[in-house]
């Protein structure tokens, strides 16, 4: 922040394997756009007679059963807030190394609430990252939820993680907006512009960062809610589509390790959100090496039939497994080297120096 101024399950081969699960989003009928969370003893059904007919998936049913984990990602924001501000208390903030003119805590509150929500986006970002890897990719015998409820699981923790990404933008905005001097108009208008407009950000490293972030956040909406329109544009359609939804998750690390001032400097917090990463590769390597439908799988050179994609496809997807091993393997370098990319911290009275904006 710059300082005050003052259906696819009808192709050949595309249904999941008899051993497999169905995939999230498959269609257990021509037709019928329910998803496996769909059954009955997921999300309820309706009672016709004497029949039981699984109620539809519906945005609103889903936004409905997302505030249990709603609330769960408040009161993780509220605590992260919380040591936020202590830490800027007993100046062992790096925010505050950073930018000296934030010690302030009760002038910039909605600043360190957004870093806050930030977290608790980025937390629950990885969270329903793994969700959907387990659901695509192969999933641990042992694992204490059925594949519906990991599936709402996954679409409940994908809702909040965009209202928990509005969230850190809106709050972000809102400081701009209270620390100008313009008129109203002007103020809010500056502040739209600078959060929320891509390039509009036009100091230091924001260039950058900010609008990795925005693309982040432009991205996941509609990656994240075609699931709801899915019979319109088909399931097969928004399972392509949503596969791209790992953009998200990478643009997010990357914006928060550019422009986080509390993974500002090298140290172990910053080598932790690289540690927290090998995760998600090691999850994206299994899900490529057995995924869940096998028309996905690397067997062997598919043959160049309508739909099958043929050698081309067959290179993409080989050369696709060999970039995320290869960085699985930088990411484990990082982690033992601590070599995490992070600014040395400075002597005690340099602060200064150190100019976030
Ligand atoms: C419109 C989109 C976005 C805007 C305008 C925005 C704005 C910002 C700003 C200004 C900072 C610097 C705060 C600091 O001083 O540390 C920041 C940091 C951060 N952002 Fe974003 N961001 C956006 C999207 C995202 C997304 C998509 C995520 C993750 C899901 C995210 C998570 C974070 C995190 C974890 C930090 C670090 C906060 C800290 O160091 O305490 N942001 N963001």
């Amino acid at each position: 922040m710059k300082p005050p101024p003052a259906s696819a399950a009808s192709e050949p081969g595309d249904t999941p394997v008899s051993s497999e699960r169905p995939a999230p989003g498959d269609t257990p009928a021509p037709g019928d756009d329910l998803t496996s969370a769909d059954a009955p003893e997921a999300v309820g059904a309706a009672v016709t007679g004497t029949e039981r007919r699984p109620a539809r998936t519906t945005l609103r049913s889903d936004l409905k059963a997302s505030l249990p984990d709603g609330l769960v990602a408040l009161v993780v924001t509220a605590a992260v807030f919380a040591l936020l501000l202590a830490r800027i208390r007993a100046k062992t903030s790096s925010t505050v190394s950073v930018m000296p003119f934030m010690a302030d805590v009760e002038g910039f509150w909605m600043y360190f609430l957004s870093q806050a929500f930030g977290w608790a986006a980025l937390l629950w970002a990885w969270v329903t990252v793994v969700l959907g890897l387990l659901l695509s990719g192969p999933r641990p015998g042992r694992l204490p939820l059925s594949g519906p409820r990991l599936e709402r699981l996954h679409r409940t923790t994908s809702l909040n993680t965009i209202a928990l990404i509005a969230a850190h933008a809106l709050l972000f905005a809102a400081e701009l907006v209270r620390h100008d001097t313009a008129r109203w108009h002007a103020r809010l208008y500056t502040a739209f512009v600078e959060a929320f407009v891509p390039g509009g950000y036009d100091s230091g490293t924001g260039q950058i960062a900010i609008p990795v972030g925005q693309a982040a956040l432009y991205l996941a909406v509609p990656l994240g809610l075609l699931f709801y329109v899915r019979h319109r544009i088909g399931p097969k359609t928004w399972r392509v589509l949503h596969r791209f939804v790992i953009v998200v998750y990478v643009l997010s690390v990357w914006h928060t390790l550019l422009y986080g001032t509390n993974v500002w400097y090298d140290g172990w917090f910053r080598t932790t959100i690289w540690l927290l990463q090998l995760p998600i590769a090691a999850l994206l390597l299994a899900r490529l090496l057995r995924p869940a439908r096998r028309s996905e799988r690397l067997s062997r050179p598919v043959p160049a039939t309508p739909g099958g994609g043929g050698r081309p496809a067959w290179s993409l997807r080989l050369a696709g497994r060999l970039a995320v091993a290869a960085i699985a393997v930088a990411i484990l370098a990082v982690v033992l080297t601590g070599r995490d990319g992070g600014r040395s911290i400075p002597p005690a009275d340099t602060s200064s120096t150190h100019n976030h904006d």
